[in-house]
């Protein structure tokens, strides 16, 4: 297999347009320094009063697998999951017209047709494997936040998978990740207490894989933003 090597980092722009959600991973791992690198970076994202409400724990290698497995498991018992943070589900009218465009993007790639319900959950299971990555970072929401620095959260999520589009690393940012925070917690000896917010997969893309020939467009300008004079 070909060995990947960290590149230059690209520009801003070209970072931006770089990252999407990767979906398939080679196993090849990150050098440790470049993993301490990506992270440094992303600590550099803003919060409110500079508090840096998140805690993060990147899981790797055999560690990982074991995790998704029994993630895997726990899916298919059926019992519901138990998500520090509940879903909110059943998107309607604008946000459900987006939710189904990316859907069907996904399985549009994967080839996998709106009633194929077996081969709709074969593809959601993957999400608790962390689609086969060497890594998965958790990232938690320390007590007693909420609302306002899980937005916190979200600026340094983003900033992560920045600075890793930015070398070459390709990540996803997986909800799917945090519905069995029980398991995340009894796997790291973790306590109760910090709320798990995401899982995000990173590694180095496999190419080949249909799911990364997936692509999402955007809503137009206008419907997102208002300028005001
Ligand atoms: C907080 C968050 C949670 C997400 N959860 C999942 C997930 O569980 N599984 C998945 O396949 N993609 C997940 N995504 C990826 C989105 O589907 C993706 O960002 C969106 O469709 C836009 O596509 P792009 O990232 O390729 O630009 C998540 C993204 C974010 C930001």
């Amino acid at each position: 297999m070909t060995q990947i090597t960290q590149t230059r980092p690209m520009d801003f722009d070209t970072t931006l347009a770089a990252r999407r959600s990767v979906r398939g991973y080679l196993p090849q791992e990150l050098e440790p320094a470049l993993m301490r690198e990506v992270f440094s970076l992303a600590s550099l994202a803003p919060s409110n009063c500079n508090v840096q409400p998140w805690e993060t724990h990147v899981v790797s290698g055999t560690a990982l697998r074991a995790l998704g497995a029994a993630m895997t498991e726990r899916a298919k018992t059926g019992k519901p999951a138990a998500p520090d943070v509940p879903m909110v589900g059943g998107y309607t009218g604008v946000w459900r017209a987006r939710q189904i465009g990316s859907a069907k993007a996904l399985y549009g790639a994967m080839g996998i047709a709106r009633d194929d319900h077996e081969g709709r959950t074969e593809a959601f299971l993957r999400n608790l494997d962390a689609f086969g990555a060497p890594h998965a970072a958790f990232v938690f929401l320390p007590e007693p936040f909420g609302l306002r620095e899980a937005a916190d959260l979200g600026g340094y999520a983003q900033t992560l998978m920045l600075a890793m589009a930015s070398r070459g690393i390709a990540s996803c940012a997986q909800g799917a990740l945090s519905l069995y925070p029980e398991l995340i917690r009894a796997h790291l000896g973790l306590a109760e207490g910090p709320k798990l917010i995401m899982g995000i997969a990173f590694g180095y893309e496999d190419t080949s894989h249909p799911a990364n020939a997936a692509r999402t467009d955007r809503a137009a300008l206008e419907d997102l933003v208002s300028f005001h004079a």
